[in-house]
């Protein structure tokens, strides 16, 4: 399985069969445990991985570069506007270029409509593992620590648990669609049950809504639309309530911060938490709106495993790049 994967993209879980995302999982909790333990892992001595981040990031950044020093090798952080891409340099030559010096190239480019198609040019065009930081499109590697947290907290069984994904207001800033959308996509192929909520305005690209009903269905797990906040609480095991723009519905910045703007009571709080189940978890992938998105009460709570979940980025990348790289 570990030759089958070296070399391999990474853009979405969807192009990883779930025996190849297992394995993943396996190694990501065997680092874990050689973490804790104090026990060195240099699988990629000597391997470099060019880190190319076109929007801000603070777990995803520290996480990958941390996971290239532990594993004996070493992550070089590019920022586009020290680089020739600032003077138009395109995406054929820099992948083209990177690749005749390291061993994986890994990029977050969130502009929506351009960054999942810049990734796939580089991936065209690289004989190195291309390594998806989160696009327009799909966070790949949040889905892959959020499932890795379930499975922690759930003692390995994730089949027939309930994860509720909401929509919430923050009208800071319009985000992307990535992190539902991969959510919807990867939880129901290991037969987790997703209740999706969010105000009409705020649907995700139809296409992903539809492949997400149809792994869904192949895997024996519903897959449920709502556009009451509270049906994704309701007898749930886990929620993940986070902000998205309406970028299906409008481009338009003051726009879609309006339309964020309406729905207030779009938030978590501790009233929404006694609607699961007495186990039920809350799950963030950061940075949260505090006060906005949810209240300290909630993501300061004992039903809070935000932490955990972000530290799970660093095992589960750490994993990602040893497979593919
Ligand atoms: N969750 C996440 O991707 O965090 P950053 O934006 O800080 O990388």
């Amino acid at each position: 399985m570990e030759a089958k994967l070296k070399g391999r993209h990474f853009i979405t879980t969807q192009d990883w069969t779930l025996e190849e995302l297992e394995t993943l999982f396996a190694l990501a909790a065997d680092l874990k445990t050689a973490r804790a333990e104090g026990r060195a892992t240099p699988l990629l001595s000597g391997k470099t991985l060019y880190m190319i981040f076109f929007d801000a990031s603070t777990r995803t950044r520290s996480s990958f570069e941390t996971g290239m020093t532990q594993l004996g090798g070493h992550g070089i952080y590019l920022s586009p506007d020290k680089m020739q891409i600032s003077h138009g340099e395109n995406a054929h030559d820099t992948a083209k270029v990177l690749s005749r010096y390291g061993d994986g190239i890994a990029i977050r480019h969130c502009a929506f409509n351009e960054g999942n198609a810049y990734l796939r040019e580089v991936a065209e065009n690289t004989d190195v593992p291309l390594l998806n930081m989160q696009c327009d499109f799909y966070h790949p590697c949040q889905i892959l620590a959020d499932y890795l947290t379930l499975k922690e907290k759930f003692g390995g069984k994730t089949r027939g648990l309930k994860l509720g994904v909401a929509w919430t207001s923050a009208p800071n800033y319009v985000r992307p669609l990535s992190v539902p959308q991969s959510l919807i996509l990867m939880m129901p192929r290991f037969g987790i049950d997703v209740t999706l909520a969010y105000p009409p305005e705020f649907k995700l690209m139809p296409e992903i809504e539809e492949q997400a009903k149809a792994n869904a269905k192949a895997a024996g797990a519903r897959f449920e639309i709502s556009h009451r906040f509270e049906d994704a609480f309701d007898g749930a095991d886990a929620v993940i309530p986070k902000s998205w723009g309406p970028l299906v519905t409008t481009r338009d910045v003051p726009e879609g911060l309006g339309l964020i703007e309406k729905y207030p009571d779009w938030r978590c709080e501790a009233k929404h938490m006694a609607l699961g189940k007495d186990r039920m978890i809350y799950m963030h992938p950061l940075p949260a709106d505090r006060g906005r998105e949810v209240t300290d009460e909630v993501i300061d709570g004992p039903q809070s495993v935000v932490y955990d979940q972000a530290e799970n980025r660093l095992h589960v990348q750490k994993a990602l790049m040893a497979l593919t790289m």
